[in-house]
């Protein structure tokens, strides 16, 4: 299959391009950049330059293909809602590029799918409406359904391996800057995890598999690693002291974005997901990537 990648030089998408080329697809990659030029020509993908802010880039970039994927996203916190914003017309031009028929793949989270606390996500429940969270792709992938483009979304959880793991990453670098790996309260909330080669396979299976209107998919391995258990073994690795941190204290210490997400209960499960797919994650938990880590 022809299939354009954005965010095909990122930490996903880099591992996705190589593991669809292997498997014999036409790569076309995304990049704004000439090191992203240079990695995709390396890897053996077509490049297109182009931004996520240029929507006749993102058109022609998609312009013939069978399958889009996009993991493109402008991760600079200073900026987020329009970011956002951008996410959600950058999936709506993409999807306007593609025939009816053709397939859309984009990338969500769970963190921004429906739920109260400790409610374990399903592949069945929406996205969220929280109006603390501007980003919104799932709502512009419905859109692009409706026009008879199929569309797959996948939902992340903490992405790792022994490089990055997603918001715990920051966690890390928190946790350096301030001589303490701290957790809310009990440390009960949980994160689900999933390993990137895990990760990137889901993405090409979703890929192979035939459209039908609009999937949902959660590339979860661990439904929920305790952030109390992730604070432990950070601070085994630097070697600084585990604090426990009062939920009202959590906004001073982590900032108003992880203060509000470390005391986020948000398990998800991927029963159906690797049902429908025959998905069955084998990389390492989330623990195993913190402790084999270089600190
Ligand atoms: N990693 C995780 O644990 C995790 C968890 C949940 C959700 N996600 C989501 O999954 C997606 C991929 O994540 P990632 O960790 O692989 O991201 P990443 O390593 O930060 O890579 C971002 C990619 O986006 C591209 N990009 C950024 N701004 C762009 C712009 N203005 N125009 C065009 N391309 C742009 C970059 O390409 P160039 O620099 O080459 O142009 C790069 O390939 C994102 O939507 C992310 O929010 C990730």
């Amino acid at each position: 299959m022809r299939v354009f990648v954005t965010g095909s030089t990122g930490f996903i998408g880099t591992d996705l391009v190589k593991e669809l080329i292997e498997a014999g697809h036409e790569v076309r990659g995304l990049t704004r950049s000439d090191a992203g030029e240079e990695q995709l020509r390396a890897a053996g993908a077509e490049v297109h330059r182009g931004d996520l802010t240029d929507l006749d880039s993102l058109r022609s970039g998609a312009a013939g293909m069978d399958v889009v994927v996009n993991l493109a996203f402008n991760h600079n916190f200073a900026t987020f809602a329009q970011n956002a914003a951008e996410e959600i017309k950058a999936i709506e031009a993409l999807g306007s590029a593609l025939e009816p028929g053709k397939l859309l793949v984009v990338t969500s989270g769970i963190g921004i799918t429906a739920g109260t606390t400790g409610q374990v996500r399903k592949e069945s429940d929406p996205p969220a409406e929280s109006p603390v969270m501007p980003r919104r792709p799932e709502h512009a992938a419905q859109a692009v359904a409706a026009t008879g483009v199929h569309v797959a979304v996948v939902r992340l959880p903490q992405v790792h391996d022994t490089r990055k793991q997603g918001l715990v990453t920051r966690l890390i670098q928190m946790a350096r800057e301030k001589g303490v790996s701290a957790y809310v309260g009990d440390g009960a909330t949980r994160w689900a995890a999933g390993p990137l080669s895990d990760v990137a396979h889901l993405y090409r299976l979703a890929v192979e598999k035939p459209g039908a209107g609009r999937t949902i998919y959660h590339a979860v391995q661990e439904e929920g690693v305790p952030l109390r258990d992730i604070a432990e073994t950070i601070g085994k690795g630097l070697k600084v002291p585990v604090v426990s941190i009062p939920p009202e204290k959590a906004v001073e210490h982590f900032g108003p974005f992880f203060g509000y997400a470390a005391q986020l209960d948000m398990p998800a499960s991927s029963e159906w997901t690797r049902k429908t797919l025959g998905w069955t994650p084998a990389g390492p938990g989330l623990i195993e990537e913190l402790t084999n880590m270089k600190y």
